[in-house]
């Protein structure tokens, strides 16, 4: 695997449903990020985990490209990567039932009221991680911003599918790229995490 963007995914189809089994070399079980940047935590944490497969979404072609290569530098067999729209990908193509854990970290805030709309976490968002992750899959967000993790909270309050768990000191000790920019101007994480019903 020495060509460039090796580790990103080449679309031969965005209509038909992704193959877990052909995008990576191991059977095992596989994780994804959503809107995954530059890969700052997946890099390390796909490290950590050869155990486990990895999957990053992200719609900036920059982005996962210094992603592609810096796991290839790593020599990372684990990790694939997809350019592509989250909602799309998220609807119509990740296979159903097939992820024992989502990481959505740090997703863009839209702090102004009239666009709002446009987050990520809000309630027709229930359905869409429902149907990706395995029983007693778990769903692991990061924000810095208050108002989107209330609406965070909010959205997974009155799900019964779901329950609240904490996040454990060893994923959160591995921080993302944004992450390391926040607090360094003191501001402070927000975590969730919502484990789906077996
Ligand atoms: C604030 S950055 C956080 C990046 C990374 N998770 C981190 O914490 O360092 C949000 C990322 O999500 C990506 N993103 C935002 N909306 C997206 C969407 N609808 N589909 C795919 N990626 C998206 C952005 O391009 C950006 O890289």
């Amino acid at each position: 695997m020495s060509e460039p963007d090796a580790l990103l995914h080449d679309f031969q189809s965005i209509t038909e449903p992704l193959r877990l089994e052909e995008l990576f070399t191991q059977p095992q079980p596989t994780e994804l990020e959503i809107g995954c940047g530059d890969g700052g935590f997946l890099l390390e944490y796909a490290q950590h985990h050869p155990e486990r497969n990895f999957l990053g979404v992200e719609r900036l072609l920059g982005r996962v490209r210094k992603l592609s290569k810096r796991g290839q530098h790593a020599g990372l067999n684990n990790l694939r990567l997809l350019r592509i729209e989250a909602r799309y990908v998220l609807d119509y193509l990740l296979p159903e039932r097939a992820f024992s854990a989502v990481h959505i970290y740090f997703p863009d805030p839209w702090p102004k009221d009239k666009h709002a709309r446009h987050r990520l976490i809000q309630p027709d968002f229930l359905p869409r991680i429902r149907r990706i992750l395995a029983p007693g899959g778990v769903l692991y967000l990061r924000t810095d911003d208050p108002p989107y993790f209330e609406q965070m909270q909010e959205t997974f309050r009155g799900s019964e599918e779901f329950v609240e768990e904490s996040t454990p000191a060893v994923l959160s000790e591995i921080t993302t790229e944004f992450e390391r920019q926040w607090l360094a101007e003191g501001k402070r994480t927000h975590y969730a995490a919502y484990c789906l019903n077996g």
